[in-house]
């Protein structure tokens, strides 16, 4: 008997989404005889049952189209909003599955929907996932789709910086996204040609920084590019995280851990101020004029890179391939030149952070960027 295969796309969007889900259609339906339907806006159109109908007409000229033609959200199955109530939706869904004769689900997303999906599998769903997202931080897989497209976004940016910073002698201080992890901000600094690059994963001192746009000055080059990733910090606030992380380890009753609670809340929001923060040093340190630009949700939007479109064909006809074969529970990893289904227990709960050793530090290192440490 033929198949049924439901999808959604969860998290944020990124491009080479629609891409994915052409391509798992289109071999499913066409190649397998497959029944294949879509949920709205992630694991709420399961909750509310919104469905759309994906033949191959809707899957038709998609390839190319930016965003999710599904809508995306970041609600959890095990803590949605509902109304002015937190609850935990998962019976819904599960009971939305089977209203549905699915025989799989098939969830496109980063580390948040990985982890929803492995829930999922645990109340007694088939899943299957792809890896998406701009920030490349999945864990088991060499690559995430988005990432190249962000990646050559935020690269002609900076490109586009270089001028307007050379001709008004200032620093320009560009924010990447990226919490957790610096790929983009790393990638994107080296084939932008930035002068400094602060990760999330090398606490910076400013006085480092300002030295190396000091420098650059005695050598008659009076601007600079700073690209900064959203989570980005100073070796001071590093201190403060890595303290208050141990102190959360240890709380034992709940008025400490609410007053740890609030201490991370408002570290947090010190934080997000911290890429004008950071211009305002540099600008008084070095006495050269500064500005900021934030890049924003630009590195999310339009049509996917030609890197992405293959990738997501590739991930997608092979994410078919294992719903034919029935193997359930892994996630479609891009492996060397390899697309091969890896266990989501293995994917969920780690992070892909940027290796100290990894190529790409040497790299910067040896062209002479500064990396704030
Ligand atoms: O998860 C990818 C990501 O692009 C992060 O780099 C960024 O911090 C975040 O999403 C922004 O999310 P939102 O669109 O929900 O503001």
């Amino acid at each position: 008997m033929a198949k049924s295969v439901g999808i959604l796309t969860a998290g944020g969007d990124s491009p080479g989404l629609n891409a994915a889900i052409r391509a798992i259609g289109k071999a499913a339906i066409g190649s397998f005889g497959m029944q294949f339907i879509g949920f709205r806006d992630g694991f709420r159109g399961l909750v509310e049952n919104r469905t759309v109908r994906l033949d191959e007409s809707v899957l038709s000229g998609i390839l190319i189209v930016g965003g999710t033609l599904l809508g995306t959200s970041r609600d959890k199955p095990h803590r949605m909003p509902i109304g002015s109530k937190i609850l935990d939706m998962t019976d819904t869904i599960v009971e939305t599955y089977y209203k549905h004769h699915l025989d799989v689900l098939v969830c496109l997303g980063g580390g948040g929907t990985h982890k929803n999906a492995f829930r999922l599998q645990k109340s007694g769903l088939n899943v299957i996932t792809l890896p998406k997202t701009i920030d490349n931080d999945l864990a088991m897989t060499d690559t995430t789709l988005g990432f190249d497209t962000a990646l050559g976004i935020a690269t002609d940016a900076i490109d586009r910086l270089h001028s307007t910073a050379h001709s008004h002698h200032r620093i320009i201080v560009v924010e990447v996204m990226g919490h957790n992890a610096g790929w983009l901000a790393l990638g994107a600094g080296i084939a932008g040609g930035a002068h400094v690059i602060l990760l999330p994963e090398i606490p910076y001192n400013i006085n480092t920084v300002a030295d190396a746009i000091r420098k650059r000055s005695r050598y008659g080059k009076n601007f600079s590019i700073v690209v900064v990733a959203e989570g980005a910090m100073s070796k001071e606030a590093a201190k403060v995280i890595k303290s208050t992380k141990k102190a959360s380890s240890k709380a034992k009753n709940k008025q400490d851990k609410t007053a740890i609670k609030s201490k991370i809340q408002q570290f947090e929001s010190q934080q997000a101020d911290n890429t004008r923060q950071l211009t305002e040093q540099l600008e008084s340190l070095t006495g050269l004029e500064s500005r900021v630009t934030t890049l924003g949700h630009l590195q999310r939007g339009g049509s996917p890179s030609a890197t992405d479109r293959l990738l997501a064909t590739r991930l997608g006809t092979t994410c078919a391939y294992m719903i034919e074969k029935g193997n359930y529970g892994v996630m479609m990893a891009v492996r060397g030149d390899r697309v091969l289904p890896v266990k989501l227990e293995e994917v969920v709960g780690k992070r892909k952070i940027v290796p100290l050793d990894h190529s790409w530090i040497e790299t910067a290192n040896q062209v002479g960027i500064c990396l704030g440490n």
